[in-house]
């Protein structure tokens, strides 16, 4: 692309349809913030230093909302209109030569080559302004496009002012136009708040571009849901489940096989390998990465993981902010709290849970286990029941237990512990000094045999009732 391009994205309303305390923009859909989604293309089209968000409402948390480093920002102090936002951005953006791509901020579906398309058409025919326009089925609450004999637009014409013909008109303003910037700056200031609710409309430049001359092209766009603008809690769940849907989308064509897309909730910076089989309601949130020829089961929830080739999650694991090995096997029921680490072939079974911890290769965990600030050597058995006490009210301590060491059933590891390479736990133990390596440690009591006893107390139970 060969003109500086300058995008702004209009941020400041509440959003009052949306019956939030909430800024509108700060809704999420498909994992992401409303807003967040239009950032995401717009940086497809220029750099972060060249995009301006125009808030208001709840500026600070939207600005706090907004992942990109080197993002400008304006503030509209009152919300009077979206013509009036871009007065508030004018000392923020640089004004001169090249393009103004201005962007509702309420339209998490818009795709790249949508943004591509429209610098292109009006950077190939050089007029005013070419604008994104779409047919849909109902256009209540939409700008209506009007158009001249030569198929220019003539005007936008907001719902409120429409006249019982122009209500009829399906082609509606999506909110995404792209002015040459220094026509734009130069009629600006003509807009006036003359509208029954007396805000300055941005729609209202395409009558005066045009009564200077003008012409503002229209670019139809034919797939009217890719730009869908957010202002009910209706529309916003329609966005997440095509946002959802187009995710689960572009996984399947890179080779992953999905067993119930429109079940799973996959965010957009997940990445999965291909051959990995994700079965019925996966959640894959935040930063996490799948390898390749993996399992998730079913209902698992996972944030921010990397999931190395090979693994086997069963149903229902929940796990955040964890690592797991080449050929792990991980759950039904497990969970792995943050920092959990289990190495290549390491086996952790129903409920589980683990945290900040290191279990090394090839160790289990098999079943009822918690195990947390806990190092954890490689070919380790942990038996079913194992605690580590790692809390003493106050503070957390460490466990370390080296390789091949066997922790029998309904062991109680009272740290700060030590536990050496290749030790044996009797099971029902309370461990509370250090393990020498190679030593077996019983931590409870030795076994009485009263020969009879129940014996003789079911037969004074009979005599005495
Ligand atoms: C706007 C358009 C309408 C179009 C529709 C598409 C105008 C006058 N109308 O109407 O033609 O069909 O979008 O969705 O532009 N905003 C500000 N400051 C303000 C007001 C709004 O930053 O003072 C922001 C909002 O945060 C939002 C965007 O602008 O992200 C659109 O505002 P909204 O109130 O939703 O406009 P619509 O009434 O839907
Ligand atoms: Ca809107």
């Amino acid at each position: 692309m060969s003109q500086a391009i300058r995008v702004v994205i209009l941020a400041a309303g509440l959003g009052t349809r949306m019956k939030s305390r909430r800024a509108k923009v700060l809704h999420e859909a498909g994992g992401d913030t409303i807003l967040n989604h239009v950032l995401r293309a717009a940086l497809n089209v220029t750099r972060p230093e060249d995009i301006t968000v125009i808030v208001g409402y709840q500026a600070d948390e939207v600005r706090d909302s907004v992942k990109t480093a080197g993002i400008r920002f304006a503030e509209q102090h009152e919300q009077k209109g979206t013509g009036h936002a871009l007065l508030c951005a004018r000392g923020v953006i640089d004004t001169e030569k090249g393009l103004l791509l201005i962007l509702n901020g309420d339209g998490p579906l818009l795709k790249p080559q949508t943004l591509r398309k429209l610098i292109g058409e009006q950077e190939q025919n050089d007029r005013a302004a070419t604008i994104v326009t779409t047919v849909v089925p109902d256009p209540t609450g939409y700008g209506r496009i009007l158009r001249d004999e030569s198929g220019m637009v003539s005007a936008i014409v907001e719902q409120k002012a429409a006249s019982p013909d122009q209500l009829t008109i399906q082609e509606i303003n999506p909110g995404l136009y792209c002015f040459d910037a220094e026509t734009f700056w130069a009629h600006v200031d003509e807009i006036r708040p003359n509208n029954a609710a007396n805000e300055y409309y941005l729609t209202d430049m395409i009558e005066i571009l045009r009564r200077h001359g003008l012409a503002v092209a229209p670019l139809l766009v034919a797939d009217e849901t890719e730009l869908l603008g957010i202002n009910t809690r209706i529309e916003l769940a329609v966005a997440n489940k095509l946002l959802r849907a187009r995710k689960a989308e572009e996984l399947m064509l890179s080779g992953v096989t999905i067993e119930n897309p429109e079940s799973v909730a996959i965010d957009m910076a997940v990445e999965v390998g291909p051959d990995t089989i994700i079965q019925a309601n996966v959640q894959l949130r935040g930063r996490t990465r799948v390898g390749a020829e993996c399992r998730i089961g079913a209902g698992s929830v996972i944030r921010d993981c990397d999931i190395a080739d090979g693994v086997t999650i069963l149903p229902y694991v929940v796990a955040e902010a964890s690592t797991v090995g080449k050929k792990a096997s991980i759950g039904p029921f497990a969970r792995l709290r943050p920092d959990a680490h289990a190495d290549e072939s390491s086996h952790i079974g129903n409920f589980v849970e683990l945290k900040k911890t290191y279990l090394g290769k090839g160790s289990k965990a098999n079943h009822l286990a918690y195990l947390g600030d806990s190092e954890i050597g490689s070919g380790v058995n942990i038996g079913a029941g194992t605690i580590t006490c790692n809390y003493d009210g106050a503070k957390k301590h460490p466990t370390k237990i080296g390789d091949q060491v066997f922790v029998g059933s309904n062991s109680t590891l009272v740290a700060p512990i030590t536990i050496g390479d290749g030790a044996y736990i009797a099971a029902g133990s309370v461990i509370t000094k250090q393990v020498e390596q190679d030593s077996l440690a019983i931590g409870r009591a030795y076994q009485v045999d009263k020969p009879s006893w129940a014996r003789r107390r079911r037969e004074q139970i009979k005599k005495s009732s």
